[in-house]
């Protein structure tokens, strides 16, 4: 499995299209299952139930895709925060999109669909975060000024130089 993680804007589901591609993996992405599953936007749970609840879909819903088909998973950018979910990585190969906090309110600032982006404290969440990430992650990839194409190859090379897993 290989997942990967890092702050809104990171280009997570973007490079993740790209990777799953090369690696003839199919792709998923946490958000659209948490969708799927409980047939409401990531948006209307946190509106209608709050925070609280949907970490705990998010939770379940990735434990689960963990335990699941091979594939190249990107997570939600808070999904990381979850310790269980932190064990539960740690089977797996973790990419780490690194983004700055600057860059990726210019990737995303006016989507509508993230209702994270209305925190009045985002740049402390954001800050708290990069210790989580850094944490569960297995390769750390810099993004801030370059294609998604490049941050593929770059990962793809990585990935290639790693040994391979022994067999059983
Ligand atoms: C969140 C990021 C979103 C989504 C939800 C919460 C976060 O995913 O899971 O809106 O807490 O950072 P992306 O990182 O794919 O935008």
């Amino acid at each position: 499995m290989i997942v990967i993680v890092g702050f809104m804007g990171a280009g997570k589901t973007t490079v993740g299209h790209l990777l799953a591609e090369k690696l003839g993996l199919p792709f998923v992405d946490a958000d659209l299952v948490i969708e799927q599953r409980t047939g409401r936007s990531v948006r209307e749970i946190f509106e209608a139930d709050g925070e609280p609840a949907f970490r705990g879909i998010e939770h379940q819903v990735t434990a689960d895709l963990l335990a699941g088909q091979d594939a190249v998973l990107a997570l939600g950018g808070g999904g990381v925060e979850h310790s269980a979910t932190q064990q539960a990585l740690r089977a797996s190969q973790v990419i780490y999109l690194q983004v700055g906090y600057e860059e990726s309110m210019l990737r995303v600032a006016h989507d509508e669909y993230r209702p994270l982006l209305r925190a009045p404290d985002l740049q402390a969440i954001f800050r708290r975060r990069l210790a989580s990430y850094e944490a569960v992650a297995t390769q750390i990839v810099a993004t801030d000024g370059r294609r998604p194409e490049a941050i593929c190859l770059d990962i793809l090379g990585r990935l290639a130089e790693l040994p391979s897993a022994p067999p059983g």
